[in-house]
């Protein structure tokens, strides 16, 4: 079956880590359609806006999207388009993997984990949602439903079913927030009852960084709130030697959107620098979600290969002498060989 996607390139590096990307799920034989739709700095150029309404219409028909970073103007008035596109597409779950690759100059070794956030509550809401802002006070609300911890709960359930994890923690505040944060683990522990095979832990988000950066090898499925998710998944992505390797996916009922986790890098835009792997794992994430999870391992196996075999072909980023081109070249050779 052939799929349709839509694929923002995207600003900064976003262009040089989309082709490389394409390169790649072009040498897996995927039989995609690309649909490539303008966002970021080039359509805030073309069109005034930073996200046309052509392109969010392009995503909603053909239901995923592959996206490079975007940067959002700062001090003009702009919000940022990744939570304008989370709220318009409500993509409640962003699944965030963080998984050891050799040679990466990170701590441990052997992590394989995902972080499941609740992508659409919590502590991050609209504008005029928050409560008090007049100078001397500030005032912001948390705000955490049944039904949003419920999908997001099931979802991180349903993920470790599905790929054969055997645990879920439900990391909470709920002795000190007990409104909000005591409703999630309430909700949390009724939705495990549902699944007698995969243990469930719960632990306070405190404890919960102690315990990631001690021991982080306890740890399979953590599912938990907005702003809790938030850190810790940059914290996964330390414990697994950075930026350069973190994907991530956003996905709701309507569409799903998989990118990378770092930003447009202007700092070394256009020179062939990039290291394309975050991208190319979220498009491994598309993969899986696709239902074609023996091409997303073959991404995944590919680069932990080219990262031990081929350092003159990987990015300086990782301690590499290739470039943006020659890491993808690397992958292509791996996939033909
Ligand atoms: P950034 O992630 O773009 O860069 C941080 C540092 O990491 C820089 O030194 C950069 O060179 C390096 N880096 C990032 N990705 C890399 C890669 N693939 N290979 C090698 N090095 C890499 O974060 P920053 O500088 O805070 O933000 C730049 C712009 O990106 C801003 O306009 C921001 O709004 C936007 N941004 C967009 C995101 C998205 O679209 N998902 C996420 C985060 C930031
Ligand atoms: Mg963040």
């Amino acid at each position: 079956m052939s799929h349709s996607i839509a694929v923002i390139k995207g600003d900064g590096i976003g262009p040089e880590i989309m082709d490389a990307t394409l390169r790649v799920l072009d040498a897996l034989e995927c039989g995609f359609e690309y649909e490539f739709v303008d966002a970021g700095l080039s359509a805030l150029e073309n069109h005034g806006t930073l996200i046309p309404q052509a392109s969010l219409d392009a995503i909603e028909k053909h239901g995923i999207a592959l996206k490079g970073p975007l940067t959002t103007p700062i001090g003009k008035g702009f919000s940022s388009i990744n939570v304008q596109l989370r709220r318009h597409f409500d993509l409640y779950a962003n699944v965030r993997p963080a998984i050891s690759f050799p040679g990466t100059r990170s701590r441990f070794e052997d992590i394989d984990m995902i972080t499941v956030r609740e992508n659409t509550e919590g502590a991050y809401l609209s504008d005029g949602q928050e409560m008090i802002d007049d100078g001397n006070t500030g005032i912001s609300v948390i705000k955490v439903t049944r039904k949003g911890s419920e999908r997001i709960v099931r979802y991180a359930f349903e993920l470790a079913k599905s790929s054969g994890r055997k645990k879920v923690t439900a990391v909470h505040k709920a002795n000190i927030i007990k409104t909000s944060s005591g409703l999630f683990l309430d909700v949390a522990r009724e939705i495990a009852s549902e699944y007698p095979d995969i243990e469930f832990q719960e632990m306070i988000v405190d404890n919960a960084c102690m315990q990631l950066v001690m021991n982080p090898h306890q740890f399979d499925v953590v599912v938990t709130t907005n702003l809790f998710g938030d850190i810790l998944s940059d914290l996964c992505a330390g414990l697994v030697g950075g930026l350069g390797l973190a994907p991530g996916a956003n996905i709701g009922e309507r569409a799903a959107i998989f990118e990378a986790v770092h930003g447009s890098a202007p700092d070394i835009a256009g020179k062939k620098l990039a290291n394309p792997c975050a991208l190319l794992l979220a498009a491994a994430q598309m993969l899986d979600h696709l239902g074609m999870a023996d091409k997303g391992e073959t991404i995944r196996h590919g680069i932990r290969t080219v990262l031990e075999t081929r350092r003159d072909m990987v990015t300086p980023d990782i301690g590499g002498t290739g470039n943006t081109d020659t890491f993808a070249q690397a992958l292509v050779e791996y996939i033909h060989a």
